[in-house]
């Protein structure tokens, strides 16, 4: 897969462009598709190239764990583990603009970087009848932030997509306006307590009412909350340091482009041998949690140059190192 500049976008449209944009997700590429909220980047979320693709698309300075969309309730089951609450809001606001963070379930399927490597995993089903058979032809959950580059408004038309994207995607499949403008209502549904990560389409009162009970206050929910709980990016337990040029006999190697192949280390991941920043970046999460496993005392982290996916990675190792508690 090419990275995403000076790559040819294709215009589709519903309903004779669907099988074409289910081919190019399948292929690990990008298509820009409509919600009832706005329209959105997809990739195949089990892919963790092609979610790196989408990063790198959006000029994202980091990781943010991005959302799952699947076509039902069923499908959203495979991916998550839902409790009495969770499932009251899906079967109360699916399809429509309410997003739900859940635990992983054990056949979950959506990769560890469009996670940012945490154990929970966002879910929606989009109340858009092109993004739901785009779903359905392409049989697997996609992941999509919102179709624009980073710091730009959410796109609700597919010109709007267009302006920003064209070049950097596959495909914009237009579906026309979107309804809703902004995005979906966040809930975390972790405990019993579910948490308005953030505010969107559905309202707190609403979702009050489809409970039966007040919720925590979504001013003040990310103070609130538990340190650990909103933490949005998994982080090792081991400490990590960053440009390291030399191994340890105690310590993980985390290597790039084979810079530290021949240092001592306990246990050595290489993000990408050929030096390739997409394929670094999908195995970035799982190789922090394989060699926090590893039994080393510490990991090192080789130098990883800061151009395309390079600055969220650097960003996301940054974070990785930092101490706790600040
Ligand atoms: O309406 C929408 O939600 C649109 C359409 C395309 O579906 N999507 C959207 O995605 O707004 P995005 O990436 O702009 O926002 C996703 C938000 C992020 O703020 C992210 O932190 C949160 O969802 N999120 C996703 N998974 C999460 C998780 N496991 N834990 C905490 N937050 C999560
Ligand atoms: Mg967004």
């Amino acid at each position: 897969m090419q990275l995403p500049s000076n790559i040819e976008t294709r215009r589709l449209t519903a309903p004779q462009g669907l099988p074409e944009a289910a081919r190019i997700l399948a292929a690990g590429g990008l298509v820009a598709f409509p919600t009832e909220t706005v329209y959105g980047l997809g990739a195949d979320a089990t892919d963790g190239e092609a979610v790196a693709r989408i990063y790198a698309a959006k000029g994202r300075p980091s990781f943010n764990p991005l959302i799952a969309h699947v076509p039902d309730l069923a499908a959203a089951e495979r991916e998550g583990i839902f409790n009495a609450q969770a499932r009251a809001l899906a079967l109360a606001f699916w399809p429509g603009p309410l997003t739900l963070v859940v635990p992983v379930a054990p056949t979950g399927a959506v990769s560890p970087l469009a996670r940012a490597g945490l154990e929970s995993v966002g879910l929606r089903v989009p109340a858009h009848p092109v993004a739901l058979a785009l779903l359905r032809a392409f049989g697997k959950p996609v992941a999509a932030p919102s179709a624009n580059r980073s710091g730009r408004v959410s796109p609700t038309e597919a010109a709007h997509v267009a302006g920003d994207l064209a070049g950097r995607v596959e495909a914009i499949l237009d579906g026309g306006p979107t309804e809703v403008g902004v995005e979906s209502t966040i809930v975390a549904c972790l405990d019993e307590t579910p948490r308005i990560l953030r505010p969107g389409g559905v309202t707190r009162q609403a979702i009050e009412a489809a409970l039966g009970r007040s919720l925590p206050d979504s001013q003040g929910a990310e103070a609130i909350i538990a340190p650990g709980m909103m933490q949005s990016h998994y982080a090792p337990s081991r400490p990590l340091a960053l440009a390291a040029q030399k191994g340890a006999a105690d310590a993980a190697i985390l290597d790039f482009h084979g810079q530290l192949a021949h240092e001592p280390c306990l246990a050595r991941i290489d993000l990408s041998p050929a030096g390739d920043l997409i394929e670094a970046a999908a195995r970035l999460f799982s190789a922090l949690r394989r060699l926090d496993e590893s039994g080393a005392a510490r990991i090192l982290a080789a130098p990883v140059p800061e151009e395309g996916l390079g600055e969220a990675i650097n960003d996301r190792l940054a974070r990785a190192a930092a101490p706790r508690g600040l």
